[in-house]
């Protein structure tokens, strides 16, 4: 069942055209990954989906409720979990008050789930401390943790393996699979590296300037040309 429904989306910023009639679908139980070189727009159309940009003309819709002037946090509340691209953690504040901030659309005196330590156990021990002191790994499982605190509809990540240890990107990686299977959750994934959103990948789409130049199933990556498409 598709969960997300993109449809003919232009953005702009100032008099810069960046998204070109962006159109695509996220499924539940399904990993759509996003894969683009540098600059081609990404992160802005994430942030379009989130409502932390304007959209100049298009439908989002999210379980058959449009949403594209519906501000950010209300798409929160209505299920959309985002992970930014650099983590955007809050270095002060303790691993734990950084999950609290995950919950901050739910109601109040709601306990941050257990399951978020059994998928990322280091986050447990870590607790305590200050969420600028974590390795960078770590910030990105506790990103990932505070956008699933509120139990999201569709998680959409952006970049999640950038700057990132490789035991690590196979921790996030499984987390990642394992959410898809339970068949609950869309996953949008934005990637650059190419073999980790190859093997995640149940659908792609190619982004360049823009525009959808690319999609497909994800087993057909390679026979499609994908890693050309998008190496730099
Ligand atoms: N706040 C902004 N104001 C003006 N232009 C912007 C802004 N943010 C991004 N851009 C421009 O929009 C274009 C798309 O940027 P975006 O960050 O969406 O790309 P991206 O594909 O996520 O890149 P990367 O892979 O480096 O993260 C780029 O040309 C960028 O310079
Ligand atoms: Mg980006």
């Amino acid at each position: 069942m598709s969960l997300l429904k993109v449809a003919n989306i232009h953005q702009y910023y100032g008099g810069s055209h960046i998204l070109r009639d962006v159109s695509f679908e996220a499924h539940l139980g399904r990993i759509t990954v996003l894969l683009g070189r540098n600059g081609v727009g990404k992160t802005t159309l994430l942030k379009s989906l989130m409502g932390l940009v304007p959209i100049r003309s298009g439908q989002i819709t999210l379980n058959g409720v449009a949403i594209d002037q519906t501000p950010p946090y209300e798409r929160a509340r209505l299920g959309i979990g985002f992970v930014p691209q650099g983590r955007e953690i809050f270095a002060r504040l303790t691993v734990e008050d950084n999950l609290r901030m995950g919950l901050a659309t739910q109601a109040a005196g709601s306990a941050i789930p257990s399951e978020l330590f059994e998928l990322f156990p280091v986050l447990h021990q870590m607790l305590h401390r200050r969420g600028g002191d974590l390795s960078g790994g770590q910030q990105q499982q506790l990103a990932i943790a505070r956008a699933l605190a509120s139990s999201p509809k569709l998680l959409v990540l952006d970049e999640p393996t950038e700057g990132i240890q490789p035991s690590i990107i196979k921790d996030i990686g499984r987390v990642i699979r394992m959410l898809a299977s339970r068949g609950n959750m869309a996953i949008l994934l934005c990637e650059q590296y190419y073999d980790f959103a190859q093997e995640l990948a149940d659908d792609y789409l190619v982004m360049e300037r823009g525009e959808i130049i690319a999609r497909g199933a994800g087993k057909d990556m390679q026979a499609n040309g994908v890693r050309e498409l998008v190496a730099i």
